[in-house]
């Protein structure tokens, strides 16, 4: 049966999403905007609110929550400000390989540290080198004993070089391409990991993004997540359910924008009316409702088949290059709506045009996720 309908715990967890949004993220991203720093209290307080970490089952001291709640969660905290939000949903992106492939002593062992403390963690794949040619890396990891030992160079890593945890991905040979990749937790205090460059950023500002540095650090054998070669399809199984939460980041920031076009258009007087009144005004407020509304659409759908238990790895690409695509779209028109007023930092509009863009690109880029819907029906006998 196909409903639309939220169910009554779902609409509590986003009016809760959506309020902590209006009251503690949006009056403070201007400044995050500019200092390009995180919000470390705004992180403190979503984690006490339950708004971190919640796919984390209960049995490590999560609450299991479904990838549709996730969404609810991150379109609203988007809303208020990507970069914030960003930092905070990193962490489901860098625990999610640990609840696919991780062991119940793994999830014992490094799962509960989340849920008790407002930590960070890190997904450490992209390198300098090429972020979309996942089989290419260089960071290579050597098997001595029971231990192995990382050394290599990550970049654009949210929350990298302030993460508590990084979930590394590391070649064992790199002639073996995706088969050689291995995927192993690494504490953030283990010696020979260490922060690199911050990097600055065009948008996105309020969140730490910098390069991870592995010189010859050790990790357990009991850290490996998976089997050896095992980590090139853990990282495209984890990305597959997160690109739907990309996908609802970008809703948030497309609908934060037409619903400031919106009232811009309404108390904005041009040739003695509100601007509101122009047929041509109204169209472009038009296609960005109609174009938002069929993202969150697409967006639910892949959460959806996702708690189902689906791979959903098409609708997750589907969604997330839909969802950003239109994020850019509605976000450029909300700084037309506005002109000049809209190119300038005293309104809102310009932050969010810049925070689209990146959505087009991270956790894979639109040409990446045309690819990989466009491999998914090659495969399909219809
Ligand atoms: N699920 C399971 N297995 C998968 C899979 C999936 N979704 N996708 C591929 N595989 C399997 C294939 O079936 C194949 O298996 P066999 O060896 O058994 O045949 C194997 O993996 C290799 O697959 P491909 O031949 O398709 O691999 P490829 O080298 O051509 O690359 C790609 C495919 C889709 C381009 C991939 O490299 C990719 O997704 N690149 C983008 C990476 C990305 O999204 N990076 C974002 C980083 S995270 C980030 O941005 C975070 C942040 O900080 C915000």
């Amino acid at each position: 049966m196909v409903t639309f309908q939220l169910s009554p715990e779902q609409e509590a967890l986003r009016n809760l999403a959506h309020e902590f949004s209006e009251t503690e993220i949006k009056p403070i991203a201007p400044k995050h905007d500019e200092t390009e720093e995180p919000a470390w209290e705004v992180i403190r307080k979503a984690h006490e609110l339950g708004l971190m970490n919640v796919h984390v089952p209960p049995e490590y001291g999560g609450q299991g929550l479904g990838n549709l709640e996730g969404c609810l969660i991150e379109e609203e905290l988007a809303w208020g400000c990507l970069g914030i939000s960003g930092s905070i949903s990193a962490n489901n992106l860098a625990l999610e390989p640990i609840l696919l492939a991780g062991t119940d002593e793994q999830k014992r062992k490094f799962l509960p540290w989340f849920c008790a403390e407002p930590r960070l963690a890190a997904f450490a794949l992209t390198e300098a080198t090429g972020g979309s040619d996942v089989a290419a890396m260089y960071t290579r990891a050597r098997r001595v004993g029971d231990e192995y030992v990382i050394t290599g160079t990550k970049t654009f890593i949210t929350n990298g070089g302030v993460a508590d945890l990084y979930v590394v991905f590391a070649t064992l040979d790199r002639s073996l391409a995706h088969k050689g990749i291995c995927a192993f937790i690494v504490p953030g205090d283990t010696p020979g990991v260490r922060a690199g460059k911050k990097e600055r950023k065009m948008g996105d500002r309020a969140s730490h993004v910098g390069e991870v540095i592995f010189e010859e650090a050790v990790v357990p054998a009991a850290n490996r997540l998976g089997a050896e070669g095992q980590g090139f399809k853990l990282a495209m199984q984890t990305l597959d359910r997160t690109r739907p939460g990309i996908g609802a980041a970008a809703v948030g920031v497309a609908r934060r924008a037409m619903e400031e076009a919106l009232a811009y258009a309404r108390e904005r007087h041009a040739f003695g009316r509100p601007i509101a009144e122009f047929q041509m005004i109204q169209a472009m407020l038009a296609d960005m409702a109609m174009n938002i509304d069929a993202a969150r659409l697409l967006v639910w759908r892949a959460a959806w088949l996702q708690d189902q238990g689906q791979p959903g790895t098409a609708e997750g690409a589907m969604a997330k290059c839909f969802a950003s695509d239109v994020a850019m779209r509605v976000t450029t028109d909300a700084v037309q709506i506005l002109g000049g007023n809209g190119y300038m930092r005293d309104y809102p509009v310009e932050k969010l045009m810049r925070d689209a863009k990146i959505t087009q690109i991270y956790e894979g880029t639109n040409q990446i996720q045309r690819l990989v819907i466009a491999r998914q029906l090659l495969k399909s006998r219809s």
